[in-house]
């Protein structure tokens, strides 16, 4: 399956949606957590991708601030989209902007755009420190951390998955090697992993691999 971007904001552009999904698919979960929705297209992809492999029977669980107040402010690197909505495409700037005036990283707006799959998704508002702990982490077997990325916050959710996640689950991290490096992540990442002794691959020359086998 090819990633589509709707027309909207991703996190993931050209390769690598692309690679995203066919790794998913390798894999084949049926329960997937997305850390960190921004404006729903990866949710979109993956849902689709679940829907064609597992038909009806899968879920996904998307966590995002979607605009509330986070916990931590120190070191968070934020998509400088979320500021003002700010399109290159002025097109769209003009139809979300000013005609829809939707702002695509609200839990409405991604509610409604993943609204063929309403039965199989839950979207939680709010910081990870907190929202982590409200959803059956018990049953996902595949997350993608792309939410907050401070030290501290890519190291509190590790540690929350890390002690909740069934055996053999995946987790796949963003912005951990080469051009995608943002250093408070790749630290956070290598230092839970050493500590916990746990090995962590690249990915795409962009993604950080973990698998807990217990
Ligand atoms: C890089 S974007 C995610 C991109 C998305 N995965 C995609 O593929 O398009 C990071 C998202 O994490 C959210 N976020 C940042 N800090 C967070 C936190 N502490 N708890 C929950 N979400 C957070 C932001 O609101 C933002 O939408």
């Amino acid at each position: 399956m090819k990633y589509k971007n709707y027309w909207r904001k991703t996190g993931l552009k050209k390769p690598f949606g692309d690679q995203f999904l066919s790794f998913l698919n390798d894999i084949n979960p049926k329960n997937v957590l997305e850390v960190g929705v921004f404006c729903g297209v990866t949710a979109r992809n993956i849902c689709e991708l679940l829907n064609k492999n597992h038909k009806n029977d899968f879920s996904y669980f998307g966590l995002d601030l979607f605009g509330s107040e986070k916990q931590n402010n120190i070191d968070e690197i934020e998509p400088k989209f979320l500021n003002n909505q700010n399109f290159s495409n002025p097109l769209k700037k003009i139809y979300y902007n000013y005609i829809l005036k939707e702002n695509l990283n609200s839990l409405e707006s991604v509610s409604k755009f993943l609204k063929k799959f309403s039965n199989n998704i839950q979207l939680v508002k709010g910081d990870t420190k907190e929202t982590l702990n409200k959803i059956p982490l018990e049953k996902i077997n595949f997350v993608f951390l792309d939410g907050g990325h401070s030290y501290e916050t890519v190291n509190s959710d590790l540690n929350i998955l890390m002690q909740k996640l069934p055996k053999n689950s995946h987790i796949l991290c963003d912005d951990y090697c080469e051009n995608f490096e943002i250093i408070e992540v790749s630290s956070a990442i290598n230092d839970f992993c050493k500590k916990n002794t746990l090995k962590v691959g690249k990915k795409f020359n962009r993604f950080a691999y973990i698998f807990k086998d217990q």
